[in-house]
């Protein structure tokens, strides 16, 4: 077993998120998803985020408000959030005195496994003039 230290990881800032990824790991890069931890601090909002990857978050600890589709939901610690691809999101941490901490994995969808990728494809095919 190896056991993964979030402390022993070396951060970067995103805006006020700190990120600590799993990549620094060996066992980062043998595996089929990106995995981090990342923390807010209190009284603070995340920059958006989108990208072709399905992304399945869980609350350490905490309580993430989740921005996403047009309406904000509440995440509890030892709650998980799933988010589709190209599903824009937003974390909030809207304690005034505890960090909120979260680890995500994400990974990108099987072919057809979703209609996502497929509405993705054909919008692409249909921004290229026809001949
Ligand atoms: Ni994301």
């Amino acid at each position: 077993v190896r056991h993964l230290i979030k402390e022993t990881t070396e951060s970067y800032a995103i805006g006020v998120v700190d990120v600590f990824p799993l990549d620094n790991y060996p066992v980062g890069h043998q595996l089929p998803f990106g995995s981090l931890w990342y923390t807010l601090p209190p009284n603070s909002t995340s920059k958006q985020d989108c990208h072709p990857e399905v992304e399945m978050s869980i609350v350490v600890s905490g309580t993430a408000a989740v921005e996403a589709s047009g309406e904000i939901t509440e995440v509890a610690s030892g709650g998980i959030f799933l988010l589709d691809p190209e599903e824009a999101h937003i974390i909030h941490n809207r304690s005034a005195d505890r960090p909120l901490m979260v680890f995500t994995t994400y990974w990108m969808p099987l072919d057809g496994s979703d209609g996502s990728a497929a509405g993705a494809q054909e919008a692409e095919a249909e921004a290229k003039p026809r001949s």
